[in-house]
This record gives C-alpha cells, structure tokens and sequence, in this order.
C-alpha cells in the first residue's frame, strides 16, 4: 500500500494520499487547495490516477481542495449526505464504502464537531476528522457542531475499535502525527469524563477565538461544484424532464456512471448501461465499449450519475475522444427524481 501523510503548516491539516500500488488508482483525503500543486505533483512522481478525493466534513480553518483537484484530474469528488457544500459528485452515508482499486474504505458517521463529520476506517487505522484528535477533540461550537453528538460518536464509536486501531486525525498543532485508540482512551485529556454531562461542560467552555480562515473558508467550502455553464452553452446538458422523452428512443443509449452501491441504495433509470465512472477512459476510446457502441450503432450517449457532476465530466471525456453526439441529464438522478422522474422496478 502507498500512505502518504502530508501536512498544511500554514492550517495544520493533515491529508492522506492513499494507494495500493504504483501505476494504479488513488484517493486524496482532506486536500487543502494551496497544496494542489504539491499533490499533483507527487501523484506524476508515484505514477498514480488519482480517482477521489474526500473530505471528512465542511472544513472552517482551510479552504478545500476537492475543486481544484477535481477540475485538474476529473476525480469524483466525496463528502456526507448532511454535508451543505452545493455540489459533489457523490455523498455516503453511514455505513457505505468508498473504494479504490484494491482499497476500501468504510464510512462512519460520526457527528460532533460539524454534524456532516465523518470517519473513514480503513482496516487498521481510521482517520477521524476533526472528532477525535491526538489528545484532543474537535470543537463543537460552530457548524452545527454538538458536544451530546460528539461525545456518542467518540464512546459509541471510535472508542469501540480496537485499542490497537490506528489514528490519523485531520488536524495537528504540536506535531504529532498518528496515534491509537488505545492510546486516546488513556491519555486524551479530554476523554477522561465520567458521562456525557461532564463531556459537554468541558467543550462547552473551552472559549476558542474563530479559526483565522473561517470568513473565507466556509463559504467557499460551500461552493465547489463543478462549473457547467460551458457544456451546457455548448447543447450537452439535457434538462431531466427532456431526458424523460429521450429514454427508450432507438438511437439513445442512457449510461449509468454510479457505483453499485449507489444503483442499489437510489435505484436506477430503466434501460440504463451501468460504465462506473472511473472505467469510463477506457471505454471511451476507440476499442472501448462506448466507443464501439456509438460508432457501430449510431447512438447517442446520454450519461448520467447522482448529481450530474461525474455525467458533466464524462461527457466532456466523450466529446474530446470524438464521440460528438455525446451528452448528459443536467442534476443527475437527483434532478430524474425531482422532475418526477420514474425508477427501473
Ligand atoms: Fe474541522
């Protein structure tokens, strides 16, 4: 496996490059946006794709970089169901995994410091966010954040992994880099309570100035959806309710960009090709199935996804390996639903 802590002096955040081998697939956690080039650059050094980027939770101290990446790299870009950032390509919940070529990562909810907070267990180590910190713990007074919330998500959850488990948080001011649950259960200052009672009484007086960056922050972090003005100027964009009279033509093929667990858990428009996103390269070009499918057949390739941000980059994929009769349903399956749009049964 390759695992890569890299480290924001200027906010202390810690991101996490995850792979499992050379010349395959990565996943980025926590990127900051001014280390962008950093990454890039370490990605082309370890001749990796990256296919995801993550962040655990709305950040206040720093602005993201699962914008920038994406907008570089056409990674899917990943955040919670809770998570009021506008656009990703994808949101998880508690209990789904997020997966890589040959990695699997296994989403906790663990709300608290925000109430979009996740963990990402990943067999022996979790990365815990901003909810349990080397010796400490994240701070519950903004973002919806809440000490009862944070106190379960820390004793229900993450103190329940193995002692040996592990830990790499999202933040640290001293230097330290990686810890373990064990560890934490012994000697987090603030884990030493004796009930939920006397957990909030301590972070609900810990009297914490504003983070630095947070005016700035937590309004762009908000705002990372992927601009689309330029392919829907250019007719590739299909309103859902256009879409609904698209299904079913002869010289239509609808494809289904999701993952799996995405089809199972939101359902799926009837008569839909399932290609997952990050295989899409390679079947676009010539040989590939989409590449042979339009070009034998004549067909037009309307993709979609959750939210229409992977289907936006698949489609300008499409467009520039010459399949020009290429588009995608404007919203995702987000926006099928809204219109009232029905599901295969
Ligand atoms: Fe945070």
């Amino acid at each position: 496996m390759i695992f890569r802590q890299l480290f924001d002096s200027v906010s202390g955040t810690y991101s996490y490059l995850l792979a499992s081998r050379h010349g395959g697939e990565a996943l980025i956690l926590d990127p900051v946006l001014e280390k962008a080039d950093r990454y890039c650059q370490l990605l082309r050094e370890l001749d990796l794709r990256l296919v995801k980027a993550v962040d655990t939770h709305l950040h206040a101290d720093h602005v993201t970089g699962l914008g920038e990446l994406r907008d570089r790299t056409r990674c899917i870009t990943i955040m919670g169901d809770q998570s009021k950032a506008d656009v990703v390509s994808m949101r998880v919940s508690d209990g789904d995994q997020v997966t890589i070529e040959g990695l699997a990562l296994d989403a906790m909810y663990t709300p608290g410091h925000t109430d979009d907070s996740y963990s990402y267990l990943m067999g022996d180590r979790v990365f815990t966010g901003d909810t349990l910190l080397i010796r400490g713990t994240g701070r519950t007074d903004f973002q919806n954040g809440d000490p009862r919330a944070e106190y379960e998500s820390i004793f229900g959850r993450l103190l329940n992994l193995p002692d040996t488990t592990l830990v790499y948080p999202a933040h640290d001011y001293k230097g330290d880099t990686v810890s373990t649950i064990g560890e934490e259960k012994a000697f987090n200052p603030r884990l030493q309570v004796k009930s939920v009672e006397e957990f909030a009484d301590l972070m609900n007086n810990l009297d914490l100035p504003n983070p630095k960056m947070m005016d700035v922050a937590v309004p762009a972090n908000m705002k990372i959806g992927l601009a689309q003005e330029e392919i829907a100027r250019r007719g590739w964009a299909v309103k859902a309710l256009d879409a609904q009279r698209m299904i079913g033509l002869s010289d239509v093929a609808l494809i289904d960009l999701r993952e799996r667990s995405e089809r199972e858990r939101h359902g799926e428009i009837s008569g839909s090709m399932h290609v997952p996103y990050p295989s899409l390269k390679e079947n676009i070009q010539s040989g590939g199935i989409l590449y042979e499918l339009a070009k034998s057949t004549g067909k037009r390739l309307l993709f979609y996804c959750a939210y229409g941000e992977r289907s936006a980059m698949a489609v300008q994929a499409a467009q520039e390996a010459g399949l020009t009769a290429s588009c995608h349903i404007d919203g995702g399956l987000d926006g099928w639903k809204k219109a009232g749009g029905r599901l295969a049964q």
